[in-house]
């Protein structure tokens, strides 16, 4: 008597008997090409700055930074995400560093150039809060807000400097209004009509940032609330999809990653760009933190948190672990 009374014949576990057959049956899978690396350049120090929030991740230096390129480009990832952090003492209101040529963001992505060449899609972070003193996304108005269209401008001039550097990618991610037209103009007056942008189309006010905030010394008090999207939302991301796709974008991101895989998978199936998914600070705090106390397999957690995020329709993922995991994956 089957346990299926009149369909003796359905049985999904016939699929699951062996590796050879699950893998055969997998319907998603994880390869080096789909990882890229977030990393952290600090200026003026001359061994890495760890993070103690992120173990394994640090602030680079020049050459270190070089160096984890380099790894990257040979464990077969795909691109590099920079973020630099001046020098202490070198913040300003207005995040002068982040437009200057010789900034700490910009002589990186040089060095990484230099290093790998075109082997790596080379990305930069595209925004003000590693640069300004008040630790916000944008310049302030008299009142103290986040002025939208003065931040406009700083943003049109760091495309451009980021550009000169010799960046592929910029990926804006400060959720001003407009920013993806701006800067698609500001990359196109000066000739870098090839240079990209991947749109931080959907980014949520997350409390699992923390991390990342060590990362860049940030010095932020308060909230980024009246710029980044309120976690209750999903159908306001489909309206800034819409936008930054009128505006020129040419990839679009989700993130934080783990906790919207329903944004994730909305915003996938409504685009014909590339997708990507970015597995943040506080993710990837999470599991090291309980794999440290013996709690969870974290190998094996790793991979089960990128497949999802996969799954749920990620082209490709942004991730601490990326070249890790793609030694893993070859
Ligand atoms: C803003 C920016 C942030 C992250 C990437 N770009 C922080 C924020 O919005 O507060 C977070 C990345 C992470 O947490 O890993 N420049």
């Amino acid at each position: 008597m089957s346990v299926y009374g009149s369909f003796p014949g359905a049985r999904p576990r016939r699929l699951r008997v062996s590796p050879a057959m699950r893998r055969m049956v997998a319907e998603t899978r994880l390869h080096p090409a789909d990882l890229i690396l977030p990393a952290f350049v600090k200026e003026g120090i001359s061994e890495p700055v760890p993070i103690s929030a992120m173990p394994g991740v640090v602030q680079h230096s020049r050459d270190t930074l070089r160096k984890a390129a380099a790894e990257a480009a040979g464990a077969g990832v795909a691109g590099i995400m920079i973020f630099g952090v001046p020098e202490d003492g070198k913040k300003d209101a207005l995040g002068t560093a982040g437009t200057d040529p010789d900034g700490i963001l910009q002589v990186a992505i040089r060095d990484v150039k230099a290093e790998v060449g075109d082997e790596l899609v080379i990305m930069s972070d595209l925004c003000l809060d590693e640069y300004t003193d008040h630790g916000h996304c944008g310049v302030l108005d008299a009142g103290g807000r986040v002025d939208n269209d003065a931040t406009l401008e700083r943003y049109a001039e760091m495309a451009q400097v980021q550009a000169d550097a010799g960046v592929h990618v910029v990926g804006p991610s400060g959720m001003m209004d407009g920013q993806v037209g701006v800067i698609r103009e500001a990359l196109d007056t000066i000739g870098k009509e090839d240079v990209s942008i991947l749109a931080y189309t959907a980014k949520y006010s997350s409390a699992f940032y923390g991390p990342f905030r060590e990362a860049v010394a940030s010095s932020l008090t308060g909230d980024r609330k009246t710029y980044q999207q309120d976690p209750a939302n999903v159908r306001e991301s489909l309206r800034e999809l819409a936008l930054d796709l009128q505006e020129g974008a040419d990839m679009v991101m989700v993130k934080p990653a783990g906790p919207y895989l329903d944004v994730l998978a909305k915003v996938a199936e409504a685009v014909d760009v590339p997708v990507s998914a970015y597995q943040i600070s506080g993710e990837y705090a999470m599991i090291e933190a309980a794999a440290e106390k013996g709690w969870i397999d974290r190998d094996k957690a790793i991979l089960e948190a990128l497949l999802g995020i996969k799954r749920a329709g990620a082209s490709t993922i942004l991730t601490y672990w990326a070249t890790e995991v793609a030694r893993w994956l070859r």
